[in-house]
C-alpha cells in the first residue's frame, strides 16, 4: 500500500522524473499523492487528492525530491493528510508506507515538547521525531538513524532535508534502488517497487529490513541494529519492459486475462528436483498449512482440494489474517505453505515470522523475486507470470495453481502424468481466449450489469471457486457478489433469490455434477437467472458459458477463466475504473 519514491541526481529536474513514477506506482494506492523538491536550501512540497495521471499539479524546479501516492490508513483523504509530511520548521520531508502502531504515543509526546502537527496521520511523527534529535544536537543521519527503531510496526520511509540529504530506511515493506549511471555522477532512485524506474534503469539495489540508504555526495548503507556500514550488492534484473505497458489493450485486466495463455506455460517451467524434494517434505511432514490473503487465500482453499483429490491428502487453509488463532499448532516438523502474488502482504508475512520463530518450514509460490517472502522462506516457488499491474489478479491466481497443481500430482507420484494434464489443459486455455468467446461473455454482462446482486453456486472444487469468482466481480464491478456451497442455499441464503436474480452455476465433469444441477432447479424454481459455466450444457440454464471438458482437479483454472472476463465486462459497463477500483491497492502492505 501506498507507492514511494526518492529521486536523486545533479543535474536533470526531479519533479518530472518523479511524477513519472508515481504514475507507475499509482496501483499501489490512489486516493491522493504528493511531492516534495529541494533547492537552495529550501523544501517545495505540492500535495493533492485525486490520482496523479488525472490531477493538476505545480511544478518545482530542483535535481532531488520525494513523491508519494496514498492508500489512506491514518486520516481522511484530504491534501493535509496526503504526503510529504514535515517538521516544524519545514526542513525535513517524510513520505512514509506502513503502519506506525505507538503512533498515538509518540504524538502525545511530541505535543507535550511543543511538536505542532498539521495532520490526522501516523506518518507526521517521523519528521517531528527527526526534528526532536536535530535539536538534540544529533546531524541528520544520526537523527535518521535514532528515530527507525521506534517505530513500532512495519514502515518504511524516505526523509530529505533542506541539507540535500535523502535517507531511506526499509522495514517490513519494500524499498529498492535503481542507479542509472550515463556518466560519473549517478542518478539514485529509491521506490517501493522496481516499477517506480524501470524505465531508467534496471541495476538495482534490495534493501533489507532495518537498513537504510543515505544519499549524500555518496551513496552509503547502514544496519540501524549495529549503526555500521554495510557493503550491498548492485544487481542487473532481466525483465522485459513491455510487460508493464498496456500495448494495444485498453486496461491491464484485460491484457493480463489474455497473458495467460502465455503465463501459465511460464509456471508449469519449474524444476523437478525441486519439486519432487518438496513433494517429500510435504509427505512427511505433520501439519500442513496453505496460506494467503484475498483471491491467494482462495487459491489456498482450492488446494485443499487439490491436494484431496490428487494425493489424497489432507492439508490446512488458513486465511493469512486468522493465522494467529492455529499459530500455536506449529512445531518444526509443520510445513506452512504461503502463497502471494506480491510477495510483501502484511498478514502472511507476520504469519510467516511466526512460523519461522517456531521453527517451521516455510514454502512460498509468488510473483515476485527477493520479495520480503521470497527472503522469509527456506524455498521459493516462482510462478512467473510476469508483471501483474491491475488491482484484481487474474493470470497470477492461474499460475498459482498450476504450481499448487504440480506440487499435488508430485505429492502423488505423478509429476509426469500432471504435467501433460496440465500441458493439454493449456491448449485448452489458449482455444478459449478467442474473440468470439469474449463476445458471448460480454452479452452476458450486458444483461446483469444492473442487477445489485450476483450469487454463484459450485460444489466440491468449485466451491471455493465460487467464492473467488465473487471477489473478481466485487472488486471490479461494485456488483455485490457472493459464492456459496450449492448445499448450502437452502440453509438460508435462498431467501434472497427472486425474479431474475442472477445465478451463476460452476460445475465440473465430477461426481456432484448431479447435485449442483438439482441446487440450479432449486434456485429456478424461484425465478432465478441461472447461469451454467460448465463443459455441459443443461436444459436448467438460461445462459450457458462452455468451459474445456478437463479433469475436475484442474477445472478451477477454466472456469475461473469466464469469471474473469465476465468481472471485467461488468465492470467496464458500469463505467468502473476497472485497473484501479476504489478503496483498494495491488499489494497490501499493512495488517
Ligand atoms: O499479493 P497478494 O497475492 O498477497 O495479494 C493478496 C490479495 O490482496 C489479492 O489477491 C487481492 O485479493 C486481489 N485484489 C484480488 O484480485
Amino acid at each position: 500500500m501506498c507507492g514511494i519514491i526518492g529521486y536523486w541526481n545533479q543535474e536533470k529536474d526531479a519533479c518530472p522524473i518523479i511524477i513519472e513514477s508515481l504514475k507507475k506506482l499509482e496501483y499501489r494506492g490512489y486516493d491522493s499523492f504528493g511531492f516534495a523538491i529541494v533547492l537552495n536550501n529550501k523544501l517545495s512540497v505540492e500535495r493533492k487528492t485525486g490520482k496523479v495521471s488525472s490531477t493538476e499539479y505545480q511544478n518545482f524546479p530542483g535535481v532531488i525530491g520525494i513523491g508519494h501516492t496514498r492508500w489512506a490508513t491514518h486520516g481522511k483523504i484530504t491534501e493535509n493528510n496526503a504526503h510529504p509530511h514535515r517538521d516544524c520548521f519545514m526542513k525535513i520531508a517524510v513520505v512514509h508506507n506502513g503502519i506506525i502502531e505507538n503512533y498515538q504515543e509518540i504524538k502525545n509526546q511530541l505535543s507535550k515538547k511543543g511538536h505542532n502537527f498539521l495532520s490526522e496521520t501516523d506518518t507526521e511523527v517521523i519528521p517531528h521525531l527527526i526534528e526532536e534529535n536535530i535539536r538534540n544536537g544529533l546531524d541528520f543521519k544520526e537523527a535518521v538513524m535514532d528515530v527507525c527503531p521506534l517505530l513500532q510496526g512495519r514502515n518504511s520511509f524516505i526523509a530529505l532535508s533542506s541539507d540535500q540529504e535523502m535517507i531511506a530506511f526499509r522495514n517490513g515493506s519494500p524499498l529498492i534502488l535503481g542507479v542509472k549511471k550515463n556518466n560519473k555522477i549517478p542518478e539514485i532512485f529509491i521506490a517501493s517497487d522496481i516499477q517506480g524506474f524501470l524505465d531508467e534503469t534496471r541495476d538495482v539495489i534490495y534493501l533489507d529490513d532495518n537498513q537504510i540508504a543515505i544519499i549524500k555526495e555518496n551513496l552509503e548503507f547502514y544496519d540501524i541494529n549495529t549503526k555500521k556500514r554495510i557493503e550491498k550488492r548492485l544487481i542487473r534484473l532481466d525483465i522485459d519492459l513491455k510487460e508493464a505497458e498496456k500495448g494495444s489493450y485498453p486496461h491491464f485486466m484485460l491484457k493480463e486475462i489474455m497473458e495467460q495463455k502465455k503465463a501459465l506455460r511460464r509456471a508449469i517451467n519449474q524444476d523437478d528436483k525441486n519439486l519432487m524434494h518438496l513433494a517429500r517434505e510435504i509427505n512427511e511432514a505433520k501439519g500442513i498449512f496453505f496460506i494467503g490473503c484475498g483471491t491467494a487465500a482462495k487459491v489456498c482453499h482450492i488446494a485443499e482440494y487439490i491436494f484431496s483429490k490428487i494425493a489424497n491428502k489432507h492439508v490446512n487453509f488458513v486465511q493469512a489474517s486468522e493465522f494467529e488463532n492455529y499459530n500455536h499448532f506449529l512445531i518444526p516438523e509443520t510445513l506452512v505453505i504461503a502463497i502471494s502474488q506480491s510477495g510483501e502482504t502484511a498478514d502472511v508475512l507476520e504469519s510467516l515470522e511466526i512460523a519461522k520463530k517456531r521453527k517451521s518450514k516455510i514454502i512460498s509460490i509468488t510473483n515476485t523475486k527477493q520479495s520480503s517472502l521470497d527472503k522469509i522462506s527456506d524455498y521459493t516457488f516462482f510462478i512467473n507470470a510476469g508483471i501483474e499491474k491491475a488491482v484484481a489478479s487474474t493470470k497470477a491466481t492461474t499460475s498459482q495453481l498450476i504450481v499448487v497443481l504440480l506440487l499435488a500430482y508430485a505429492c502423488a507420484g505423478r509429476l509426469e502424468e500432471g504435467k501433460r494434464i496440465l500441458i493439454d489443459l493449456i491448449g485448452k486455455v489458449n482455444d478459449m481466449l478467442n474473440p468470439r468467446y469474449e463476445l458471448h461473455i460480454k452479452k452476458l454482462a450486458e444483461k446483469i450489469y444492473q442487477e445489485e446482486n450476483i450469487f454463484i453456486i459450485g460444489r466440491g472444487i468449485n466451491y471455493p471457486l465460487s467464492l473467488e469468482s465473487a471477489i473478481k466481480i466485487m472488486e471490479v464491478s461494485y456488483i455485490h457478489a457472493q459464492g456459496f456451497a450449492g448445499g448450502e442455499l437452502k440453509h438460508g441464503p435462498i431467501a434472497l433469490i427472486k425474479k431474475d436474480s442472477p445465478v451463476i452455476v460452476l460445475m465440473s465433469n465430477d461426481e456432484s455434477k448431479k447435485e449442483i444441477i438439482s441446487n440450479a432447479i432449486e434456485v429456478k424454481s424461484r425465478g432465478a437467472y441461472v447461469i451454467g459455466v460448465s463443459p455441459e450444457n443443461n436444459p436448467i440454464f438460461d445462459y450457458w458459458i462452455k468451459t474445456p471438458n478437463v479433469e475436475a482437479e484442474t477445472s478451477p483454472i477454466v472456469n475461473l477463466i469466464p469469471i474473469q472476463l465476465l468481472a471485467y465486462y461488468l465492470g467496464i459497463l458500469k463505467g468502473c475504473d476497472v485497473d484501479y477500483p476504489r478503496s483498494l491497492a495491488k499489494s497490501v502492505t499493512v495488517k
